[in-house]
């Protein structure tokens, strides 16, 4: 921990509509070093999902800068960035998107697969991601035959799969159950551990407060909250 992975500074993305002018990132920067765990929260329309697409290189700044690991994002052609999507960053969404006629296994190789590994190693590499989940013994099942909880295991351990820069999940658990959501964030917090880099996007403070940092947004703007809640920000 201590050098950094994400420099973003002064970060705009405007959209126009119907004459109307949204400033979904306003100004936006900060940093984020190797090995944290950071929650962004904000409520509905905020621009979470907009930070989240420009952080998971999705989208390039209007104007602003964005380095990912030294590289400046805005400079990538759409090919540089989807080459740059497949090697640093591990996606995580609220309903899973696993492949439903896919074992759990199967899912997790898959990405090993678009990346041009061997089948022996997309089997290892899977394996091992299973194991760090706690869902070796389910392997060969279906997404079907899997809990949520364990559905979202199996996506976190395909997110793992290509041994990614860091974690991006948005609203991991906004599909869950409130004690699911406690194993999946302890998922989470044993990766961290482990030396993975994690960002967590969500609108629930005692989801974010899990994390070791948090930061607000609100109308576009991020806020610092030194881990503390500010202001109105426990009504989310
Ligand atoms: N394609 C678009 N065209 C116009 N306005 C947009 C577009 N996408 C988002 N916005 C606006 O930008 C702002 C931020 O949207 P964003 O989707 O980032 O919010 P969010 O925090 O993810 O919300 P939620 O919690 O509901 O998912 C909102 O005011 C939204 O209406
Ligand atoms: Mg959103």
């Amino acid at each position: 921990m201590g050098e950094p992975i994400i420099e973003i500074s002064h970060l705009m993305k405007t959209y126009k509509l119907g004459g109307e002018t949204v400033h979904a990132l306003n100004n936006v920067s900060i940093e984020i070093k190797k090995g944290e765990f950071l929650a962004i929260i904000g409520p509905s329309g905020s621009g979470k999902s907009t930070l989240m697409n420009m952080i998971g290189c999705l989208d390039r700044p209007q104007s602003g800068k964005y380095l990912l690991d030294g590289k400046d994002i805005g400079k990538m052609n759409d090919n540089q960035l989807a080459m740059i999507r497949n090697q640093k960053i591990g996606f995580i969404f609220q309903n899973f998107n696993l492949l439903t006629k896919l074992t759990a296994l199967e899912n997790v190789e898959l990405p090993l697969l678009y990346a041009g590994l061997p089948a022996k190693q997309r089997r290892e590499k899977a394996l091992e991601g299973l194991t760090k989940v706690g869902l070796i013994e389910r392997a060969g099942h279906l997404p079907t035959q899997l809990s949520g909880g364990q559905q979202q295991r199996v996506a976190i351990a395909r997110a793992l799969a290509g041994n990614p820069a860091i974690l991006l999940a948005d609203e991991p658990t906004g599909a869950l159950d409130s004690k699911t959501s406690i194993e999946i964030l302890e998922v989470m917090k044993e990766l961290n551990e482990l030396g993975h880099t994690i960002i967590l996007i969500t609108h629930d403070l005692a989801i974010a407060k899990q994390a070791r940092r948090m930061v607000s947004i609100q109308d576009g703007e991020l806020l610092e909250n030194g881990g503390e809640p500010i202001g109105n920000i426990a009504i989310y």
